[in-house]
């Protein structure tokens, strides 16, 4: 028996399961070696926006508590201070960090769901 072989991954799948239509849904991500990696997540028919769960403004998770999200006027509301969120976009539009962005992670549709890759390697 030979060394055990080290495989990279670059992608994590999102199962369409996961995904609700139209529902903000906070997830963990699990990379080979690193943290999980807290995502949200928003599936509208075939598109999938996935972004960190880390706020521009001072870097604190924009959930309230695990999976729950604050929503004003369609806007995602930081649970810390307050900045608003487009979801067509990502885009601080609104309180502290405005004209900031959420960090998105790239989606590509494929074999049972959704591949995400990390944001960065
Ligand atoms: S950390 Fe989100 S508004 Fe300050």
């Amino acid at each position: 028996m030979g060394a055990p072989r080290v495989v990279e991954v670059r992608e994590a799948l999102i199962v369409e399961a996961a995904l609700p239509e139209g529902a903000l849904v906070g997830l963990d991500l699990f990379w080979p070696g690193r943290d999980p990696e807290p995502v949200l997540a928003l599936r509208r028919g075939s598109s999938v926006q996935v972004w960190l769960n880390v706020c521009p403004h001072a870097g604190r998770r924009l959930d309230y508590a695990p999976g729950q999200f604050l929503m004003h006027a369609d806007r995602l509301v930081c649970a810390a201070h307050g900045a608003q969120f487009r979801l067509e976009d990502g885009a601080c539009v609104d309180g502290p960090g405005r004209g900031g962005r959420l960090a998105a992670l790239a989606v590509r549709a494929g074999e049972g769901g959704w591949w995400v890759s990390p944001v960065s390697g």
